[in-house]
């Protein structure tokens, strides 16, 4: 298949464009697009055909359930039953933005947009492009990010048309995601809101406007027994090809332990990477450094995160040491998926 490749600027939308793209998805066609967490492959989500078409093209399990993104409130009821006072509250205060709520799911919404579940789960994105395509699509885009499964979520078109070329109808082309991990996921449909995948909105966020909110136990420790509640997040992700060990301790002792480690690789002519923060990247004698910024700014360091794990895989680096983050905040969101990507494997000095 051809992909056809457009760049949009979200300042100054192309509403030719965008139209074409919207004509391509209500025919059944799949359109790679940009939100402000990461870029999304967006097909129609009441088409139950769209959402096999997805899970081909991403290679990925069909029991994985797809987000499905509206562009307004009013959209919502087609979708989801039994809508509490609390989505409307975090409605009110979180969207559009980087939040995805599990409801019960209407009939409209087919198993195969799902995964087999009777919840379906929403978000409404703030990114211009996205917002101006779903309403161009007749209001609902399923969308997992636009990654084959397994790798990184792309937080640039060049990672998008790297996995995705040849395999959809078109890739739009917005820039560089502004936030670069995925949306907070929150369940709403037992008696507690429960987060099954932390991001940009935080627990303390969510706390604010809910009262209290429980923490899936899977999303830091990986040795609980009991599966995630977001069947997505059962699976390897994220994974750069090298292998990824992540070092805990005080900074001093984590340079020594990686730098050892590194002379040892370099001995067997293994090539090296550290994942690294502007205080540290001086001291590593690895073949790539590289910082994913200041420790202190959570939201540079989740935006450079996947770029950096993709750009090893594009250096062929075999061996990778990360150093470890505050896993408070949006540093949760970060070490979730730093954990992932290094399949929990952690050194604890
Ligand atoms: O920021 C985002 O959420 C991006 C952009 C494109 O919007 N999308 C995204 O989709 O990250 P995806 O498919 O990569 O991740 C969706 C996650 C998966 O872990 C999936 O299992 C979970 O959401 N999920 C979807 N529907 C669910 C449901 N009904 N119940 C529980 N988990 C669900
Ligand atoms: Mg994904």
């Amino acid at each position: 298949m051809d992909t056809k490749i457009v760049k949009i600027e979200e300042d100054n939308i192309d509403q030719e464009m965008i139209e074409e793209a919207g004509k391509i998805i209500r025919s059944g066609g799949l359109v790679a697009f940009p939100t402000e967490t990461v870029y999304g492959l967006g097909g129609d989500g009441l088409n139950e055909a769209s959402s096999g078409k997805i899970y081909a093209a991403k290679g990925r399990p069909s029991d994985n359930p797809l987000i499905v993104h509206i562009a307004g409130m009013e959209a919502l009821p087609k979708i989801a039953r039994k809508i509490p006072v609390a989505a409307q509250k975090l409605a009110e205060r979180f969207w559009p933005g980087p939040l995805t709520m599990i409801f019960e799911k209407t009939d409209c919404v087919p198993y195969a947009t799902t995964g087999g579940l009777n919840t379906v789960a929403v978000r409404m994105p703030s990114n211009k492009i996205a917002r101006a395509l779903i309403e161009a699509s007749g209001g609902y885009i399923a969308a997992p990010s636009a990654n084959l499964s397994g790798k990184p979520s792309p937080t640039e078109a060049r990672y998008v048309i790297e996995d995705m070329n040849g395999r959809i109808d078109m890739i739009i082309d917005g820039g560089a995601a502004d936030i670069g991990l995925e949306s907070t996921i929150i369940d709403l449909t037992g008696e507690r809101p429960i987060i099954l995948r932390p991001g940009y909105i935080t627990e303390e966020m969510l706390e604010d406007t809910l009262g209290s909110v429980e923490m899936d136990k899977t999303v830091i420790d990986g040795n609980s027994s009991q599966p995630p509640k977001a069947p997505g997040m059962k699976y390897r992700h994220y994974a750069p090809k090298g292998s990824l060990t992540i070092v805990e301790g005080h900074s001093l002792a984590v340079t020594e332990y990686i730098n050892t480690q590194l002379e040892a690789c370099a001995e067997k002519g293994i090539k090296t990477g550290v994942i690294a923060t502007d205080e540290t990247k001086e001291k590593y004698l690895a073949d790539c450094v590289k910082s994913v910024g200041k420790r202190s700014d959570e939201e540079v360091i989740a935006k450079h995160l996947f770029r950096i794990l993709r750009e090893f895989d594009d250096e062929n680096v075999q061996v990778i040491y990360a150093e470890s983050f505050d896993s408070r905040g949006m540093g949760c969101a970060i070490m979730n998926r730093l954990l992932k990507a290094a399949g929990h494997q952690v050194i604890r000095l």
